[in-house]
């Protein structure tokens, strides 16, 4: 097994430094190919920038870059091609890139790691991926919250229970409900493109920790690979992981986001709520009982959260207590930042999706709202605007419910002298007003105050968001 093709001018099979070579159970530990492979466009468009600086400084020439570049695409085409496969003896992606580079030109591959090291290299590349997935996650968000948003347009004036403890507590808006996920996920799309930001520093030019010998200009390397600025200290930028945490934290909050919104959807389309249908393509069958369609895709959302969450907990875990600079524990870094990025495209997608043909049940959202129950902070407000302490208020309205639930079930069905025995407030200017206030349409209007789900207020709202809209597919798409 080489550990360092071709460095002691043999072919690769005696490292210079070691006698022995690694042991299978070491390697197979140590080997990170198989999963970093994925790293491969990334190293190739960093090896090509890294050459043209190497040319701008004398230690190659112009048309040795361009021979590396070159080559580095024939490398590229080689990896893409269907059947292609790795040398067992391939330690890593930058190894194996400088292995097949070699095969492409023979010993001028050789001339590229100069003022390089893997450590800075490797920080790079994963710079380079995190901001890609930060920015797609970014768009995917705003894929969703479009959904959301044309869903609360078409629902703004559906009323719904809205629930705590899971519990009928006063009824609200669908499309105001629809809108709490749209601002969820606004909040995650400013999370992402922090880490769009931070991994945007380009670690690369400080080697393997101290720097490197050569003058390179780094502005320029970073320019070319789209990074806004370069590390300011190489240990640090050797060794700094943040970015992948700064990701992960995103994704592991955007995930739980989805999480919930899968959940709502699981239980609202049972039977038992028949609030909501999914589409059949994003719904499974039995494969025994015939009638069923299940919401599988809203259960998945609604498990892939913990995934997510574990993979920041795994980073935080590997970069814990780990000495300046780098370790080969930060190879670890890897797995978890994969699975976290395919987990969370293929959730905010999947989202957006279910969110395309999904059906609400306009009468069994409403009959539900209708529980006259749910008015009865109305009615507390009611003994509020009459001078009473709302705490004393809420213990009146206690004892009414306590009355209707003895009576016919509800607090209309009480007599003037039953509410008037609880408090004489209530029947005041012809007692009217309770009776009133316990109408349905009334008890969503009343919320006029600013985020609140009366229809004003709802239709501020909306406004807002297509505002929010428009600024995250501007921040997405720069
Ligand atoms: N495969 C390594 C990683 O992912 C690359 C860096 C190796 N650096 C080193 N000094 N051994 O971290």
């Amino acid at each position: 097994m080489a550990r360092f093709p071709g460095q002691d001018g043999s072919d690769g099979d005696a490292p210079a430094r070691f006698r022995k070579e690694p042991d299978p159970r070491f390697w197979r530990m140590n080997r990170s190919l198989p999963f970093d492979w994925q790293l491969a466009p990334y190293d190739i468009l960093q090896s090509q920038a890294h050459a043209r600086a190497l040319a701008r400084i004398g230690v190659m020439t112009e048309a040795e870059a361009e021979e590396i570049g070159a080559g580095l695409e024939r490398v590229q085409a080689r990896i893409e091609t269907p059947g292609f496969a790795f040398e067992e003896s391939d330690e890593d992606i930058h190894m194996a890139i400088e292995r097949l580079l070699g095969e492409e030109i023979g010993a001028l591959a050789g001339k590229l790691h100069t003022g390089r090291s893997r450590n800075d290299q490797v920080a790079t590349d994963i710079a380079m991926v995190v901001n890609a997935a930060s920015r797609r996650a970014m768009r995917l968000c705003g894929e969703a919250m479009e959904r959301l948003l044309a869903l609360a347009e078409t629902h703004r004036d559906w009323p719904m229970p809205g629930y705590t403890h899971l519990q009928r507590a006063q009824p609200v808006y669908l499309g105001h409900h629809l809108l709490a996920y749209f601002w969820m996920l606004s909040r995650d799309v400013r999370r992402f493109a922090f880490a769009a930001g931070s991994s945007s520093v380009m670690p690369l030019g400080s080697g393997a920790l101290a720097g490197v010998n050569w003058p390179i200009d780094r502005d320029i390397v970073a320019a070319e690979l789209g990074f806004a600025a370069t590390t300011p200290n190489s240990l640090d930028g050797t060794s700094n992981r943040d970015f992948v945490i700064d990701y992960l934290s995103a994704a592991a909050t955007c995930s739980m986001h989805l999480s919930r919104l899968g959940s709502e959807l699981v239980i609202w389309s049972s039977t038992e709520f028949g609030f909501v249908e999914l589409d059949e393509a994003f719904s499974s069958g039995s494969s025994i009982m015939p009638q069923k369609k299940n919401p599988d895709s809203a259960e998945l959302l609604r498990a892939k959260s913990p995934r997510v969450a574990a993979a920041l907990q795994t980073l935080l875990g590997v970069m814990h207590a780990l000495p300046l600079t780098y370790g080969k524990d930060m190879q670890e870094d890897k797995e978890p930042l994969w699975d976290a990025i395919d987990t969370v495209d293929s959730s905010l997608e999947a989202t957006a999706g279910i969110l395309e043909d999904i059906a609400f049940d306009r009468q069994a959202l409403e009959e539900a709202s209708g529980d006259e129950m749910l008015a009865a902070t109305e009615v507390a407000d009611l003994l509020v605007r009459q001078g009473i302490p709302f705490r004393e208020a809420h213990g009146i309205v206690g004892e009414l419910v306590r009355d209707a639930i003895a009576g016919d079930g509800t607090l209309s069905g009480l007599s003037r002298e039953q509410i008037a025995a609880r408090s004489d407030a209530l029947t005041g200017a012809g007692g009217e007003e309770y009776y009133e206030v316990l109408q349905r349409g009334s008890w969503l209007e009343s919320k006029r105050i600013a985020g609140g789900t009366g229809s004003e207020p709802l239709t501020a709202q909306i406004a807002a968001a297509h505002a929010a809209l428009d600024a995250v597919r501007d921040a997405a798409g720069a």
